[in-house]
């Protein structure tokens, strides 16, 4: 078996890191991340020990949405970069010896999109509009829209386009939905698969993948019929039909050596997510359960056995996150009071409730070594390996996230998250590049800096490069066996011995037997202290004489 042949389950096991080019390193001092500069930060990577990288989109867009309104889905944004430099980066990470996945937005495009400006030219009833979702408008002149449906963003999903026509948008109004029935679409697609695949792209992370496929018979249901209806009977969220589109992908997909892989990003009930990991479509999704659910052992525990089980119904295996791009960082939700109301702290710049930075990290590292230590593939968001929480004080008048105006600042959105990484506690940008950033970064970045960090024991950084290294060394497998613990506490034992307790309660408790390998915080004497999580491996018996 060749080599390349004999690795195709990478993904299965796969530590993947996000990267969102436009915040994570800028060659050029234009304020905004580049290609160039994600490759200059290839060996941070590769001395983290990850095994794939996730690109946010990096093609051409206006950013109404942060670059998922893509005006072109086979180029290259060129204030990030060229086609020769997205080559350069796939070469140097392969030679690093790490995959990568692009985002493939394939709900809708940006209104700069060709085919979106020919079908405002064409105008009502042509050809060229079926490769949207066209509607004439309600009213004597099509003054009202289709229907009374509220995007994601919020506002209307509908927008006029002055001629009578409104188009769906289920996100921002720059962010039209295709038409998936129409059979140009699904060959673009294909073709866009192709194009990345061709260029060496390991695998693909699909954006909103449950929406593609939609029911826009008449007459189109209110927006209060529709809430909640899912199990494949909402007019355009999971339905059914969507598969037939990745089965299609997958024979794509499988074309290659090794094959491509595709991961979901399906917000649907945990039951419904098995399909989108099936082997015959995308092969693995997103379970977003563990970052929706707070630091609490009895959630956590329930989340790994459910998914656990999920995932092998789909003959897939589990993801786990705990931060991405569209969440509050982990570090930060940890540090507030379970249940916490994450859009009203935001809008209190952070401070209502009074955030508790240290626990915080404190609980995110222990979950971070929890998720780590769990069958299947964990995905890490950038700067997550510095610690870093929410910048939460982001000024109205920096915001980019449509979230924010859509809701008329009801929701301050995601950018908090977003703030470009500081990489040096010193010089411009912290280190980002050599100008400004598209963001503006807070003072305290320079404590959390990766130059701070670098080679400091204990540091959150060095923590993850050990944790990363220690996980290389395990079996790879999907088994688990849960080891009965004391309330608060969550101990699992995996294949060659290891075991990893981690400890949710507010007392210290009992250390198992075996050799600690990894601890996210301080193993004291025979004790793990709260909010941490321990990795042992047995202890090799004697030789015998
Ligand atoms: C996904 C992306 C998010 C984006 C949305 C619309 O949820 O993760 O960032 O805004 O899709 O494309």
């Amino acid at each position: 078996m060749s080599e390349r042949t004999a690795d195709r389950d990478w993904w299965r096991h796969a530590v993947v890191y996000q990267i969102y080019p436009r915040s994570y390193a800028d060659s050029d001092g234009d304020g905004i991340g580049d290609l160039p500069g994600i490759t200059s930060r290839v060996p941070h990577l590769a001395r983290l020990g990850v095994d794939a990288v996730w690109l946010s989109p990096f093609y051409p867009s206006a950013l109404a949405d942060g670059g998922y309104d893509v005006d072109d889905h086979r180029a290259v944004d060129p204030r990030i970069g060229t086609l020769e430099q997205f080559d350069e980066l796939v070469r140097t990470l392969h030679e690093a010896g790490i995959k990568l996945v692009v985002d493939i937005v394939p709900n809708h495009s940006s209104n700069r999109h060709a085919w979106f400006r020919q079908a405002l030219a064409a105008g009502p009833g042509s050809p060229e509009r079926e490769r949207y979702v066209f509607r004439r408008g309600g009213g004597a002149d099509g003054e009202l829209p289709p229907s009374d449906w509220t995007a994601i963003f919020g506002g209307p999903a509908w927008e006029p386009v002055g001629d009578g026509d409104w188009y769906l948008h289920l996100f921002a109004p720059e962010q039209p939905d295709w038409n998936w029935d129409h059979p140009d679409v699904r060959a673009d697609h294909l073709r866009t698969l192709r194009f990345w695949a061709d260029r060496g792209v390991d695998g693909f992370r699909i954006d909103v993948a449950m929406a593609l496929a939609k029911d826009l018979t008449e007459p189109l249901p209110s927006a209060a019929d529709l809430a909640d209806v899912l199990d494949g009977d909402h007019r355009f969220f999971d339905r059914d039909e969507v598969h037939d589109i990745y089965v299609e992908w997958r024979r794509l997909f499988d074309e290659y050596d090794p094959p491509r892989t595709a991961v979901a990003e399906a917000w649907v009930p945990a039951h419904r997510r098995t399909r989108y990991a099936s082997p015959l479509g995308l092969g693995q999704a997103f379970n977003f359960d563990l970052l929706q659910a707070g630091f609490d052992a009895a959630a956590f525990r329930r989340v790994v056995t459910d998914n656990l089980r999920f995932a092998r119904e789909a003959d897939s295996s589990s993801t786990w996150v705990l931060s991405n791009h569209d969440v509050v960082r982990h570090a930060s939700r940890y540090a507030l009071p379970a249940g916490a109301d994450l859009d009203a702290w935001l809008l209190s710049d952070g401070k209502d409730p009074e955030p508790d930075t240290g626990g915080g990290l404190r609980r995110a590292r222990a979950a971070t070594a929890f998720v780590l230590a769990l069958p299947g593939s964990a995905y890490l968001y950038q700067g997550e390996e510095l610690g870093l929480p929410e910048v939460a004080d982001l000024p109205a008048a920096a915001l980019q996230d449509p979230t924010w105006l859509r809701s008329q600042g009801a929701q301050k959105g995601r950018d908090g998250c977003r703030v470009p990484l500081p990489w040096t506690a010193a010089g411009p940008s912290f280190g980002f590049g050599p100008g400004g950033s598209h963001l503006p970064q807070p003072s305290w970045f320079a404590d959390v800096a990766a130059d701070r960090q670098d080679g400091v024991p204990g540091s959150t950084l060095e923590f993850y490069r050990e944790a990363l290294a220690q996980r290389r060394r395990l079996p790879v497998s999907e088994e688990l066996t849960w080891v009965p613990a004391p309330e608060g506490v969550v101990q699992f034992t995996r294949p060659g011995g290891w075991t990893c307790l981690t400890n949710f309660g507010p007392d210290p408790v009992e250390l198992p037997a075996g050799r600690v390998v990894l601890c996210s915080g301080q193993v004291r004497g025979n004790l793990v202290p709260a909010d941490t999580t321990v990795w042992l491996e047995a202890e090799q018996a004697p030789p015998s004489r």
